[in-house]
């Protein structure tokens, strides 16, 4: 197969990549590791940025997310039972939210991609990138037991945590940094309408609690657990039971539901400083974790894609490098913008600590503080529905 950009990874970062490339004449072929099946059912992420349903708008992909989708101009923010609202159209110029899955967005990208003849190739597996230092990079892949190779001008590697593109890196080029929290989280899905209008963020004395959703009739919600627990432990009822203590404040009632999905994930901040090797280049999860606390993940992969076209469209259309050669550096600022504020609301929220103690002061403070100042309150906000891209330049 010969392309102009070879692309890894069939996430949201893939995808946007490639549409994004096809509206500015770009061709590229996409190589996944599994199933069609298994990548439009892997429950993620929900939150979009302004910025991600703008670039989705522009690129023609949002109808069902615009008529599914729910924007939200505010978020509750909850402390020892305690709840305030932290309002973003004062804060940030009318900006907002959408609660939208993550898997709606690879299905209907996926969709768009498929009836616009793009081509994809499922449950193959890149197995190894070589001559990404000379004009012609080439990406080795398997595919129903037969081998296979994309010829490209760039490799972009979209290939998520555990892809090939971060592996294949020089590991003198780039320093790497990593912070694993004590902490996972419980996520469900359930049947139920969703108890309020707008997420719920909540530290509670028996850990962090988040109440999310995805449509009229099916609720998100996550609990802190400790990193050695498993799903099993955990009936319905007890999940339900400790979303309510968790959640709750004085005159508010969590409805329940049956749960029909239920997942434990590790929270990790991770990222290298460096995200391309002459013409390879890194996007999204290949190059950098938040923890989920503030929804950045999927956000931060979009980003990077806006910056990895801004530099193809240099070279292609331009006949310019300087994109290209920028291009760790430019998104870099945002990336490190995105792990503080990720840690930062995960830190603000989580339980540390005994109950009490001088880091759960802190966190006591910090709520209070957001409480009382606008000044704090508007950072919250303006960080939580995502920076300008002009912010960063
Ligand atoms: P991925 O979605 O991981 O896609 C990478 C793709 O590459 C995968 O399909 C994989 O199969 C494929 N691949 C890997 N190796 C190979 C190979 N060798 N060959 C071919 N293909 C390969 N983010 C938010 O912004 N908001 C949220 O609210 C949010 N909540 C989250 C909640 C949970 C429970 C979790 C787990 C994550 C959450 N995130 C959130 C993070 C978000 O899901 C990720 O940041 C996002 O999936 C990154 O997209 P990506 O395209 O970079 O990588
Ligand atoms: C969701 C996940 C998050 O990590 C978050 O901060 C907000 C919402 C969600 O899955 O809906």
């Amino acid at each position: 197969i010969k392309t102009q950009v070879g692309i890894i990874g069939a996430g949201p970062a893939g995808l946007t990549l490639a549409h994004w490339l096809k509206k500015h004449g770009i061709d590229s072929v996409i190589i996944e590791h599994r199933s069609r099946e298994y990548v439009e059912a892997r429950v993620r992420a929900g939150l979009l940025e302004q910025n991600t349903v703008d670039i989705l708008k522009t690129l023609g992909l949002a109808d069902r997310l615009v008529r599914e989708g729910h924007e939200h101009h505010g978020v509750y923010l909850s402390f020892d039972g305690e709840r305030i609202r932290v309002p973003f159209g004062p804060y940030t110029n009318g900006r907002h939210i959408t609660i939208y899955g993550q898997q709606e967005v690879v299905k209907d990208l996926t969709d768009a991609w498929i009836t616009g003849g793009g081509t994809i190739l499922f449950e193959a597996p890149a197995l190894e990138l070589a001559d990404y230092d000379t004009k012609h990079p080439k990406i080795y892949f398997e595919q129903n037991g037969q081998k296979g190779v994309v010829e490209c001008d760039f490799i972009a590697a979209c290939d998520g945590f555990h892809g090939l593109g971060r592996k294949t890196l020089p590991k003198n080029s780039y320093k790497e940094y990593s912070l694993t929290y004590p902490f996972s989280w419980l996520g469900i899905l359930a049947h139920v309408p969703p108890s309020s209008d707008e997420l719920i963020y909540a530290y509670h004395e028996r850990g962090f609690a988040l109440h999310s959703l995805r449509s009229s009739t099916v609720s998100r919600l996550y609990i802190q657990v400790e990193n050695d627990d498993k799903v099993d432990n955990w009936s319905d009822d007890q999940i339900w039971e400790e979303l309510s203590v968790r959640l709750g404040t004085p005159g508010w009632n969590l409805q329940s539901g049956p749960i029909f999905e239920k997942a434990i994930t590790p929270m990790r901040s991770y990222f290298i400083d460096n995200m391309q090797a002459g013409r390879l280049f890194l996007a999204g999860d290949a190059a950098h974790i938040v923890p989920p606390t503030g929804g950045k993940g999927l956000n931060l992969a979009i980003a990077d894609v806006k910056h990895l076209v801004d530099a193809f469209i240099d070279y292609y259309h331009n006949n310019s490098t300087t994109g290209l050669d920028m291009y760790t550096p430019t998104a870099l600022r945002r990336i490190w913008r995105a792990q503080d504020f990720s840690n930062f609301m995960t830190t603000l929220l989580h339980k540390q600590d005994e109950h009490g103690s001088f880091q759960y002061r802190l966190q006591r403070a910090k709520f209070d503080y957001i409480r009382i100042s606008d000044n704090y309150a508007a950072t919250v906000a303006e960080n939580y529905v995502g920076l300008p891209f002009e912010s960063f330049t």
